[in-house]
């Protein structure tokens, strides 16, 4: 019989798949992969072939697996590192991913928790609906400002709103001065992109952002240390754990923690979210009507695209999870990006729907110490910022094609064009 022609190619054969390789990522998340990967009991083993001096990973992508693994902090660690790798410098040289052992995020309990608890009562849902006028009012200068400088209404959804809005309320509340939040943003940008040539050249552009980041809040702290007043960089300076001060290098990291996580992740949702609204006309429809309420589109937006496509865990005991043996010191990514689409928790998960109620995603992690602090705050923000834009944008439209940033980190768009007039 001749072939037929129309046959499907192939699908490749997931044991030879890495899925640090970034060709897998140039169009997003390689979703068909994860779907056929959740399918298989066995964790899959990807070599991380583009580095040389490091291990690979096993991938979690089942919803159920990632909530145990994120949810075992014991067996499961934090530390090292969040991302694949364990060093960014082999040759010796300052190695970035060293002063990001300092962040809470890559610790364990019970110093993380002693850490969180430091901040934790400024990020509570409540304290957040203080910050809503002040948030309203950011939203409207950065449109007002991009405005100004694109009468036309014609601009990049990214560079010219999406960086701003996020850096000036997570800036404000560290009191960093509004002036200064692009640079930070700058800095931080410069930090997390790594593996995106586009925007960070080489390892010694990471150093290079560090080291201006680093004197910018070291000057910061000295000033709160004479000068307190009400904001979190004071109160990280006066904070005490187990009745001793932070060190110097643990205040800026915090500091640097929260200014990227409060940043990278709320600016790469509503850009891809409102991406995802207006290329579907029908779902646009059903939140500019009110027929869904705005707190469901938040969710949707943060299932549809969470911000961060994984974080790591590394074992800590030789353990068997999910018919695989993992080995003490085994590196395991939470493919949070996987357990948003699992068919087993969502109808139609490839679907967006601003309509699915319940929606138990993970965008925020799949719970466990580390679940993400600003959750309530990035909820109020993402909602404020979808009413503000659509409210004052009736015939808001996309403008060109989209560049996404190239990382199997980040989630993100580096440029959304749009016309926010007709
Ligand atoms: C829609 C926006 C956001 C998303 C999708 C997001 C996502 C996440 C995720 C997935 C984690 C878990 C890390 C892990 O598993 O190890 C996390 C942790 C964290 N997030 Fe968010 N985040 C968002 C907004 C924010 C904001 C506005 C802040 C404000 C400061 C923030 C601060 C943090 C911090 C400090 C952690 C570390 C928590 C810990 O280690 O206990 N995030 N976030």
């Amino acid at each position: 019989m001749p072939a037929t022609t129309d046959a499907p190619a192939p699908a490749e054969p997931l044991n030879d798949l890495d899925l640090s390789d970034l060709n897998l990522w140039k169009d997003g998340p390689p979703h068909e992969v994860f779907a056929r990967l959740r399918d298989t009991r066995e964790l899959h083993w990807s070599p991380l072939g583009d580095f040389e001096h490091e291990t690979g990973f096993w991938s979690v992508v089942r919803h159920e697996d990632i909530a145990k693994v994120g949810r075992d902090h014991e067996a499961f660690s934090s530390q090292r590192s969040i991302v694949f790798v364990d060093k960014l410098a082999w040759d010796g040289s300052p190695d970035p991913l060293d002063l990001g052992q300092h962040m809470m995020i890559c610790q364990d309990p019970p110093r993380h928790d002693r850490l969180k608890s430091l901040v934790q009562r400024a990020f509570t849902p409540k304290r957040s609906l203080e910050h809503s006028d002040r948030m309203r009012e950011i939203i409207n200068l950065v449109y007002d400002r991009a405005l100004e400088q694109h009468p036309d209404g014609r601009l990049d959804l990214v560079q010219d709103v999406g960086i701003h809005v996020p850096s000036m309320v997570i800036g404000d509340m560290l009191g960093v001065p509004r002036e200064d939040a692009a640079q930070l943003v700058d800095w931080t940008n410069r930090t997390t992109a790594f593996e995106d040539p586009r925007m960070v050249a080489d390892l010694g552009e990471v150093m290079r952002a560090l080291e201006e980041f680093v004197p910018y809040v070291d000057k910061m702290v000295k000033d709160r240390r004479e000068h307190p007043t009400d904001d979190l960089t004071t109160a990280l300076v006066e904070a005490q754990v187990d009745g001793e001060h932070l060190a110097q290098e643990e205040i800026v990291m915090f500091f640097f923690l929260l200014m990227v996580a409060g940043n990278d992740s709320t600016r790469a949702v509503f850009t891809s979210g409102m991406k995802n609204l207006l290329e579907d006309p029908e779902q646009m429809e059903l939140v500019r009507s009110g027929a869904v309420t705005l707190e469901q589109v938040v969710e949707e937006f943060v299932r549809y695209n969470p911000a961060f496509a994984y974080m790591r865990r590394t074992a800590t005991t030789d353990v068997e999870f999910s018919g695989t043996q993992i080995r003490k010191g085994d590196k395991l990514a939470l493919w949070y990006v996987s357990g948003n689409r699992d068919a087993t928790v969502f109808d139609r998960p490839d679907q967006f729907d601003v309509r699915r109620n319940p929606n138990a995603h993970q965008g925020f992690s799949g719970g466990g110490r580390h679940f993400c602090l600003g959750a309530g705050l990035a909820r109020l923000e993402l909602k404020l910022w979808i009413e503000e834009t659509l409210r004052r944008f009736p015939d808001l439209a996309l403008a060109g094609d989209a560049t996404r940033v190239s990382s199997t980190f980040l989630n993100q768009y580096s440029e959304i064009p749009v016309a926010l007039q007709g």
